[in-house]
Formats: C-alpha cells, sequence, structure tokens
C-alpha cells in the first residue's frame, strides 16, 4: 500500500518557518499537517488558521488543520479560507459529530475525525457517509514528541477493517509516536497516512529519513473481506 507522509507544523522551528516548508518539500512530505490547539480540549495552546494561511502560498500541497479545540465548528470555515483542504475535529469535542462532519464537506474541504486513545470506534458505522479520513492518536493529544501508546495499535486494524466492511473509503491516519521503531506496525494494521513531528524534525537529513520509513512500511496484515 501507498503510504503517505504528513509532516506537522508543531515540531518545525518557529523562526524559520517558510525554510521548513521548503526543507519538508525537498524531503517528499506529501502534506502538512497544523496542530491547532485552544488550552481547553488539550492542555496545550499552539496557533491558529492564520498559521496555515501564512503558508498556504509556499506550495500546492494538501494542508490538514487538526481542530484540538472546544466547540470545532466555530473554526471550520476560518480554516477551509485559510487554505485547509482537510480538517479534522475531535470525536469527544463536539456533541454532534455528524453535523461537525456535515459542516466540513459543506464548506468544500474533505472531512476527518480525530479520535484519541482511549476512544472505541463504535461511532464510526453511523458517520461514515460524511467521513474522508479517520486519524487514530496513538498519544494523548497536546504535545509532539510523545512515546506511542502501544494498547492503540490494534485499533488500527480494526478501524481499517471495519471501513472496508462498511464499503467506505476513509483514510485510515496515525497521529502520535511515528518514527522508524513504530512504523512497522503502524502500516501492518492498515494505516495508509501517518503524521510525524519529532522524527521529522529532529533530525538533518529528513529526506533520507523519508526514504528509510518507506522500507520500513509493512504489507498489511489481515485487512479483511474487500
Ligand atoms: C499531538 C499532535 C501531533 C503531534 C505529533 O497532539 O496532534 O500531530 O504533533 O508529534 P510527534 O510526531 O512528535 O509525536
Ligand atoms: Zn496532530
Amino acid at each position: 500500500m501507498k503510504v503517505r507522509f504528513s509532516a506537522s507544523i508543531l515540531g518545525a522551528d518557529f523562526s524559520r518557518l517558510a525554510g521548513e516548508v521548503h526543507s519538508c518539500l525537498e524531503a517528499g512530505i506529501d502534506s502538512l499537517h497544523f496542530d491547532i490547539m485552544d488550552g481547553h480540549f488539550v492542555p496545550n495552546l499552539t496557533f491558529g488558521p492564520l498559521v496555515l494561511r501564512a503558508l498556504r502560498p509556499l506550495t500546492d500541497i494538501p494542508f490538514s488543520a487538526h481542530l484540538m479545540v472546544e466547540n470545532p465548528d466555530f473554526y471550520v470555515q476560518e480554516c477551509v479560507e485559510a487554505g485547509a483542504s482537510t480538517v479534522i475535529v475531535h470525536a469527544e469535542a463536539t456533541p454532534h459529530l455528524h453535523r461537525s462532519l456535515q459542516l466540513i464537506r459543506h464548506k468544500g474541504a474533505r472531512a476527518g475525525v480525530a479520535i484519541n486513545p482511549s476512544t472505541p470506534l463504535a461511532f464510526l458505522p453511523y458517520v461514515a457517509d460524511v467521513t474522508d479520513e479517520l486519524l487514530i492518536m496513538t498519544v494523548n493529544p497536546g504535545f509532539a514528541a510523545q512515546s506511542l501508546i502501544k494498547s492503540v495499535i490494534p485499533k488500527i486494524g480494526e478501524a481499517s477493517r471495519l471501513a472496508r466492511a462498511l464499503g467506505k473509503t476513509i483514510s485510515i491516519s496515525v497521529d502520535g509516536g511515528v518514527n522508524g521503531e513504530t512504523i512497522g506496525d503502524i502500516t501492518r494494521e492498515g494505516a495508509d497516512s501517518l503524521v510525524m513531528a519529532s522524527a521529522f524534525f529532529g533530525v538533518q537529513n529528513r529526506r533520507a529519513l523519508i526514504e528509510e520509513l518507506r522500507g520500513l512500511v509493512a504489507p498489511v496484515s489481515n485487512p479483511g473481506r474487500p
């Protein structure tokens, strides 16, 4: 399976963001991921859609807004107008998940739903019609450079098989603690998109890292019936 790599700007050097974007492009990164945090839904504050908007003219690759905020519906339109092609809301942050996903599509973006490590997949069949991407958090959201929580790994496979059983094309993304040591287990479960902050921005030769990681992608085990 072709796995796509997304660089989380949270791990970049904020004193030189334009240079960091060029470094992502040079390394073969497929998309950029913007971790928008409000200090309420998660215990950290980052930035808003204006950073996404400022970097939008630098490249044509897709931008995703990962909204780790309460009341995410308030920010959907602004994110789309800033240039996000995917907007991701947390299932735990919106009481009307189906409506939030519908809103994102209505505004013209791909609709993504993120779930915390402890959140089960039970909701997925009921929103699959309006979901383009499921972002499985393998750390508790809020900070980069945390260790992947191993007990969440089987959920990636369960999500991948569930989407297939539902007959839906839903991208299965993984966010948190993705690196050379964890990529095999993550991709074996069927993830098709990987978000990275610290593992990517923490190395000098980022192009070599992405090439190395592509070589560590494992074949999917037990993909389920087509
Ligand atoms: C965590 C964010 C992640 C984070 C990933 O709350 O959603 O996108 O930046 O960082 P790493 O790759 O360092 O775990
Ligand atoms: Zn994220």
